[in-house]
């Protein structure tokens, strides 16, 4: 995609303004504002309908701005975001008090990314200020992975939404935290855990908690669309009731059931396009004439831990 430098103007206007802006990532579209500034922050609040216990991720495009904003670097943070930044990697580091206590919902830590995105790299390195960004979709619902599902569901309440094509990643990106010398996992994400590890050493993978103050917006009715979804084993998937339901599948079609009710992830069963694939898929579904949605466990190798904790939290059967 061209990247016009008229588009990124009129979004960089806005948010000097306060105003929010839709921006494009790698994983999906946020909903960005200036994140120094309380009153775009808590329109981020408002517009997406979010609870003000669930804290936001900031958005720059540089370690040196970074620093800017927490007090605490530790040597494997540096080690993850050398390897991982730009991407789909999100640090919980100690906050600066820079960075309003409303951004972090009153936590002592902040959540920092530098995502990949050309597009959005050339907004943040024109702007003196972070972006706090939460996905641009109302709270619970599926997240944005093009401009369209953006203008779909917030167009009539937000100014600006910058296209910047489809999200390549699909899927939000890995939050990472430290306590002494583990390395936490609180969120399944664009990263492998392999990949993790080959970096960082073993880590604990701490992601279901909704009561847990360290991620409180990992709520289990997280990414659900409005129709009920079932999960179930990949073998256990079969095609009654083909003209009430809707299927999600890893890597095949289901024999006798037309394929206008199906959406396969990924034929060659490529974990990272299945990701790429997952959001949008599931809001097709959701607008299809179909009653119920039936989904199957994809294979838990590399991003497909992220894919099954979404679809759990997407699942009508928590
Ligand atoms: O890929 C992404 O991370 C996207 C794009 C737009 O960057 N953003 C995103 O933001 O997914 P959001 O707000 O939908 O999810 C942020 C998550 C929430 O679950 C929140 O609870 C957690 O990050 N979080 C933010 N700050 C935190 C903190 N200080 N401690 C623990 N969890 C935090
Ligand atoms: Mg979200």
């Amino acid at each position: 995609m061209a990247i016009t430098g008229t588009e990124l103007n009129v979004a960089k206007e806005f948010l000097i303004k306060g105003e929010l802006v839709a921006i494009p990532t790698e994983t999906v579209y946020g909903l960005a504002g200036n994140a120094l500034n309380e009153k775009a922050v808590l329109s981020i609040f408002e517009v997406k309908n979010r609870p003000a216990f669930d804290p936001l991720i900031i958005h720059t495009d540089s370690v040196e701005k970074v620093k800017e904003y927490v007090s605490d670097f530790p040597e494997k943070a540096q080690r993850l975001a050398e390897h991982f930044w730009p991407g789909p990697l999100t640090l919980l580091l100690p906050k600066k008090q820079i960075i309003p206590d409303l951004v972090t919902s009153g936590l002592d830590t902040v959540a920092v990314r530098i995502p990949k995105h050309p597009m959005l790299l050339d907004l943040l390195a024109s702007l003196t200020f972070p972006l706090a960004a939460p996905s641009a979709n109302p709270f619970g619902y599926i997240s944005p992975t093009n401009a369209g599902h953006v203008n779909q569901q917030l167009g009539d309440k937000i100014p600006y939404i910058l296209d910047g094509g489809e999200c390549e990643v699909g899927i939000e990106s890995t939050i990472i935290g430290f306590e002494g010398t583990d390395t936490i996992v609180y969120r399944l994400g664009g990263l492998a855990i392999e990949d993790i590890e080959n970096v960082a050493g073993p880590v604990i993978l701490m992601p279901h908690s909704s009561s847990d103050p360290k991620a409180p917006g990992m709520l289990k009715s997280h990414y659900a669309p409005r129709k009920p979804l079932y999960l179930q084993r990949k073998n256990d998937i079969s095609g009654e009731n083909s003209e009430l339901t809707g299927y999600l599948l890893f890597d095949r079609y289901l024999e006798g059931v037309d394929r206008k009710y199906q959406r396969v992830l990924s034929p060659t069963g490529d974990m990272k396009e299945a990701a790429h694939h997952l959001f949008a898929y599931l809001r097709e579904l959701d607008t299809l004439p179909v009653t119920t949605i039936q989904a199957e466990w994809v294979p838990m190798t590399g991003l497909g831990l992220a894919i099954n904790d979404r679809l759990q939290r997407a699942s009508a059967t928590k």
